[in-house]
């Protein structure tokens, strides 16, 4: 589905069931080696699947309706909140898919989510409970970062308390290729095992 502004939205049918926060590799070309999967974020997860979103030429080109892709996963850390009903902000420099299951999960526990954007997005195509607001990320988040329980962040962007996501390579999600060491306040950590949202 063309939702606007190049992006697309794909539902697959796929027996693994990714939580809030993780993240598949997927075969978007055909290869063998494991470092041509893509690192991609399901949303909208249940048990007969998930979304995923592309942006603008980043689908796979194989992409139509019955198309078989080869996933692993799901791999990563589950996002746990700091409170019961957690007030979530969210910010997206770019792309807000990765954060889309965060959106997910905070609400199915009745919290509160604020997306922040740095750029025009589809906006009708998001849950009418979250509360998108549009401009200069910095002065936004500015606004509303004391309020939040938890921050999460894609994009080039410090946010003192915030999760940020990891975006470099991931090859093989397990921790066997140490290709994906960060420091994060605790110290060093894998991002594919404690991330991808790294504090
Ligand atoms: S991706 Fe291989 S160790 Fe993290």
């Amino acid at each position: 589905m063309d939702i606007g502004f190049g992006r697309v939205r794909a539902t697959f049918a796929c027996p693994i069931l990714p939580r809030a926060g993780q993240f598949l590799l997927m075969q978007t070309a055909p290869s063998d080696a494991l470092l041509h999967r893509t690192v991609v974020y399901p949303f909208a997860a249940d048990e007969k699947g998930f979304s995923l979103e592309f942006s603008p030429g980043q689908q796979p080109a194989a992409l139509a309706p019955s198309i078989a892709f080869d996933v692993l996963g799901a791999f990563g850390k589950t996002v746990q909140f700091s409170a019961r009903q957690p007030r979530t902000l969210l910010v997206a420099a770019h792309d807000p898919a990765p954060a889309l299951a965060i959106a997910d999960a905070a609400l199915a526990q009745r919290g509160e989510v604020v997306l922040l954007l740095g750029q025009p997005y589809p906006i009708h195509s998001l849950r009418p409970e979250l509360e998108v607001q549009v401009g200069h990320l910095p002065k936004l988040i500015a606004q509303h970062q004391s309020w939040a329980d938890d921050i999460f962040v894609h994009g080039d962007l410090k946010v003192s308390q915030g999760h940020h996501l990891y975006t470099n390579l991931m090859p093989c999600g397990t921790g066997a290729c140490q290709a994906c060491y960060v420091r994060s306040k605790a110290g060093m950590v894998m991002a594919c095992k404690q991330g991808p949202w790294i504090k």
